[in-house]
């Protein structure tokens, strides 16, 4: 019988990408949302891409304990995907109570459900912000985290915490009163940018985009007028930042590939953790450029001061990932700049 997985979040960007993948792969998905960053084109993408019109979608907010209870119990869940969170870093450095009430409370919910409905296996959305300035690189996943410079960085490490000690907690389980056992796996996504290549789902920053991709393609498209890349005097061979920029349909299927290992049985831990990127390190000024060859055009953009709190570099060591999940980054930046780029014309082309 189908395995059913449950993605909080799953009409967001990254959702709505891991959503086709599991479909694609045979799993039956239900998707919960509240819609607080979204709408429906990207849900509506997914069951035009998928040809099903019959995904189960749920508008709940999973700080609502009850309705993450009522899922459940109409389900059988078999893995839950947690991507339900707030993600503007500027933004939670200004409401860090709004950021700790939100992703902290909805994880807590769903690991409640977890372990009282009998037991599952929760994959939790975890960044690369939790190594903040590493002093090696690359970072493995046993890069010691560094304090964080963000409440939503910190929510990160939190919830990565909570989700090991829960593990810990119910691995002795047997399932009396319904307390099963909990098992984890959290993923830390590099940089992810990039649509799905039927330009049908992608990213939707609402207001000004804070990350590099949309806004090049937003400048591109007329939407903005100039590119302000944010610094050019770091210790780097071009000057720029160093970021590793992970595809999101190839992140979606490190997805798969995570959930495949949670309910076939074949973890190694109770709780496990996997870089997802490339393991390359791009410049922001290579990107703009790539993005301006692979799509033929110019970009209007011009060399600002650093922005406060961003690292000099950063990229994966993704051994584990690629050894462990099978799982390895296979469309190169070209081919998801196009793929950006293709999704922001979509867009123009809806107005
Ligand atoms: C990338 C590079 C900027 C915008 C953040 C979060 C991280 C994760 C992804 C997600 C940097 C430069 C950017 C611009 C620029 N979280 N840049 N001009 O900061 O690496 O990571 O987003 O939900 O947790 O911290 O990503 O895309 O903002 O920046 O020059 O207009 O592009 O300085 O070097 P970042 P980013």
């Amino acid at each position: 019988m189908a395995k059913t997985v449950l993605v909080s979040g799953g009409a967001g960007y990254i959702g709505s990408h891991v959503t086709v993948e599991l479909i694609g792969k045979g799993y039956e998905v239900v998707v919960a949302d509240n819609m607080s960053n979204c709408d429906l084109t990207c849900f509506e993408g997914v069951k035009k891409i998928t040809g099903r019109d019959d995904i189960p979608f749920h508008q709940i907010d999973c700080c609502d304990s009850e309705a993450v209870n009522r899922l459940f119990d109409e389900y059988k869940i078999d893995a839950v995907i947690h991507f339900a969170a707030f993600k503007a870093v500027g933004e939670s450095v200004a409401e860090p109570l709004m950021y700790y009430r939100n992703n902290l409370v909805s994880f807590i919910n769903i690991l409640e459900a977890a372990k009282n409905k009998g037991g599952c296996n929760v994959l939790f959305s975890s960044s690369a912000t939790v190594y903040g300035e590493a002093e090696v690189l690359p970072v493995t996943e046993n890069t010691p985290r560094l304090p964080s410079t963000s409440p939503y960085g910190n929510t990160k490490q939190m919830c990565e915490d909570i989700l090991r000690d829960v593990v810990f907690a119910t691995a002795g389980n047997d399932g009396a009163d319904g307390q099963g056992v909990v098992k984890g796996i959290a993923l830390r996504y590099f940089n992810p940018i990039g649509a799905h290549p039927s330009a049908l789902i992608g990213e939707l920053p609402r207001g000004v985009p804070n990350n590099l991709v949309p806004f090049i393609t937003q400048t591109a498209i007329g939407k903005r007028e100039c590119l302000s890349i944010f610094g050019n005097d770091y210790p780097t061979e071009d000057g720029t930042c160093l970021r590793d920029y992970i595809d999101v349909v190839d992140l979606a299927k490190a997805h798969v590939a995570a959930v495949s290992r949670m309910v076939e049985g074949r973890m190694k831990e109770g709780y496990e953790i996997f870089n997802v990127g490339t393991g390359r390190p791009v410049s922001v000024y290579e990107l703009v450029t790539a993005f301006e060859n692979v799509n033929g055009l110019k970009l209007n953009y011009k060399f600002v001061d650093r922005r406060p709190g961003d690292v000099m570099a950063i990229w994966a060591d993704t051994t584990l990932a690629n050894e462990e999940l099978g799982w390895k980054a296979e469309r190169t930046v070209e081919e998801t700049l196009a793929s950006a780029w293709a999704w922001e014309k979509h867009l123009a082309e809806q107005k």
